[in-house]
């Protein structure tokens, strides 16, 4: 598969913009764009390829068929790895969601409990 997508000269990711931060549509310069984090993942993995991108948007619960028939080489779509899921398709290790998190300061504990209390906050 990888000389395939050598040969062809891009990748193609499959995904489902519905899904912000990971992927989302967004006004880009007066044009709609497919923009998120899982798309800055897959121009990294594409660019590590030293090949194009091309993303092909679809119903979430398409992509797994849509890559078992070949129409797209891999899905970057914030989907998580279940036992299902693992039966049908191969999981990279986990790349985002580990352990980071957002940092407040411990004295503001009362004050922030959900990220609605930012609403509006100084
Ligand atoms: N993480 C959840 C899952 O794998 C939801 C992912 C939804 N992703 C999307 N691009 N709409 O089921």
């Amino acid at each position: 598969l990888y000389n395939k997508i050598k040969k062809r000269g891009y990748l193609v990711v499959g995904l489902s913009a519905n899904y912000a931060p990971m992927e989302f549509h967004a006004t880009v310069k007066g044009e709609d764009t497919i923009v998120g984090a899982d798309v800055s993942v897959a121009k990294k993995v594409a660019h590590d390829m030293g090949v194009k991108l091309q993303v092909k948007e679809m119903d979430f619960d398409a992509l797994i068929g849509a890559m078992k028939t070949g129409k797209i080489d891999m899905i970057i779509s914030g989907m998580t790895n279940t036992p299902e899921r693992a039966k049908e398709v191969l999981f990279s290790k986990p790349y985002m969601f580990e352990k980071q998190a957002m940092v407040i300061r411990k004295s503001d504990q009362d004050k922030y409990k959900g990220i609605l209390d930012f609403k509006g906050a100084k």
